[in-house]
């Protein structure tokens, strides 16, 4: 199949790989798009049959999907998480001429090896926290002696954010290291560590559509990583975000020409063609944005946060990225604002109970209010948790106060056993609003 037949028959068949909430986020918006004629989804989840056919195909199996997309006519893969970026999966549709939604396996190592991209940011004049990389736990330990008290200890591969330790003094940096490098709990992911400045500031989650040359910029939003409220306790897949999240004029240039600009030239410099979702987690610093990671794909759960608030045709824009068509300016939006709060399971993230059955799904939500599934199953008696994070209850009004309120209206009619969910979502964007309110 040629790029351009897809495009052609007018209506697309539309594959979606993955199964948590932002892929139950994705479905649904690409349900809306008039342009879809069927929604495939590979492994996708009984939450996600709601809107998409799911089919037994192994999703990280580049040529089962290839050969998949090739019987069932599929115009557009997307991919939401990144598992099979990394084993290759874009690059196999690519190659068969199949459009593709996120990037092939080597810009994919944006995400999936810090060290790479640590690499990548320092040679393109991207700011971020001074990081030193280890192959030997000796030199590792050896060089912390030299480190001042802050730093952060990350593991260089996909550890499903197990694989970083904010150490608040050397004693727990030097415990981090063995366990990444000696412990064995990460596997290959602890072969490589990096040893990094420990930043401090608010933290801003920056979502691009990049289309080769081109992209357009997301409304920002905010992640809650920490399991608890107040920032305190583990860190997590994310708690729950919200969207837009206000920066001012001099943060918002600087993000877009000494982080996004850099990323984009880089990408272009390296020869590294990238047709997908670029997520960039930053820090807004005393000195400026800087950046600590970067995602391939979008954000969860700030998919669920951002997905709501954007109009037109999505799955155009996806397809034209996947494409390398030139975006047309950026996305438009609804204005207003979401707020999404994560219910988890008992023991998250350490070792989440399952199999709990869930109250309070069927009752009719109130307008604007969605509830996403990252981690649920259809028993015989309903729906039962499964996973860690377990739902994602999403709120949409005209200001973030409102939606906040919504979702947690939401939240109120939902339970199972030791589920468990920040109170304090969106409080820390909001008090700056409210701060300058009171001061006016
Ligand atoms: P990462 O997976 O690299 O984004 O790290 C996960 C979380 O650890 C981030 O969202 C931050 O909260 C925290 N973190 C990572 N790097 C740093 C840093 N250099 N300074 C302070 N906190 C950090
Ligand atoms: N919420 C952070 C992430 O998707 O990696």
């Amino acid at each position: 199949m040629t790029e351009r037949s897809a495009r052609a028959r007018g209506r697309l068949r539309v594959l979606l790989l993955g199964a948590g909430g932002r892929e139950h986020a994705l479905a649904w918006k690409l349900r809306r798009s008039a342009s879809l004629e069927k929604l495939f989804s590979a492994p996708g989840s009984e939450a996600i049959s709601e809107h998409a056919e799911r089919v037994a195909l192994d999703s990280l199996d580049p040529s089962a999907v290839t050969a998949f997309c090739g019987r069932e006519k599929v115009g557009l893969v997307v991919v939401g998480p990144e598992a099979p970026l990394e084993a290759g999966v874009a690059d196999a549709l690519r190659a068969a001429g199949v459009p593709v939604f996120g990037p092939g396996k080597a810009a994919a190592r944006l995400e999936t090896s810090k060290a790479f991209a640590k690499d990548f940011m320092t040679r393109h004049g991207v700011p971020t926290a001074r990081h030193q990389t280890f192959s030997s736990a000796a030199e590792a330990r050896d060089a912390l002696r030299s480190w001042a008290s802050g730093v952060v200890v990350k593991a260089d591969g996909l550890a499903q954010g197990k694989g970083v330790a904010v150490c608040a003094d050397r004693a727990e940096a030097l415990k981090a290291v063995s366990e990444f490098m000696e412990g064995g709990r990460l596997g290959k992911a602890g072969a490589r560590i990096i040893l990094e400045e420990r930043l401090s500031g608010p933290e801003l989650s920056v979502m691009a559509l990049v289309s080769s040359g081109s992209m357009s910029l997301l409304p920002f939003s905010r992640d809650h990583k920490r399991l608890a409220d107040d920032d305190e306790g583990p860190n997590t897949g994310g708690m729950g975000a919200v969207a837009p999240v206000p920066v001012g004029p001099e943060a918002l240039r600087r993000i877009e020409s000494e982080v996004m600009a850099r990323v984009l030239a880089g990408l272009k410099a390296d020869g590294l063609d990238y047709r997908g979702a670029l997520y960039a987690g930053l820090m807004l610093t005393k000195d400026g944005p800087k950046a600590l990671e970067f995602n391939c794909r979008f954000g969860d759960p700030e998919a669920q946060a951002v997905l709501p608030l954007l109009e037109g045709d999505f799955l155009e824009t996806l397809l034209d990225c996947s494409l390398g068509r030139p975006l047309a300016g950026p996305v438009k939006t609804s204005g207003g604002a979401c707020a999404c709060v994560v219910l988890a399971s008992e023991g998250y993230p350490e070792a989440p109970r399952t199999g709990r059955p869930i109250s309070g799904l069927e009752a009719p939500l109130e307008e604007g209010v969605r509830v996403f599934h990252a981690g649920t199953s259809r028993g015989e008696r309903g729906w039962v948790t499964k996973g860690g994070r377990v739902l994602g209850v999403t709120a949409t009004a005209a200001s973030l106060e409102e939606a906040r309120n919504k979702a947690y209206a939401g939240v109120s009619r939902i339970s199972f056993e030791g589920m468990r969910y920040r109170k304090d979502i969106g409080a820390a964007t909001l008090e700056p609003a409210r701060k300058a309110r009171r001061a006016s």
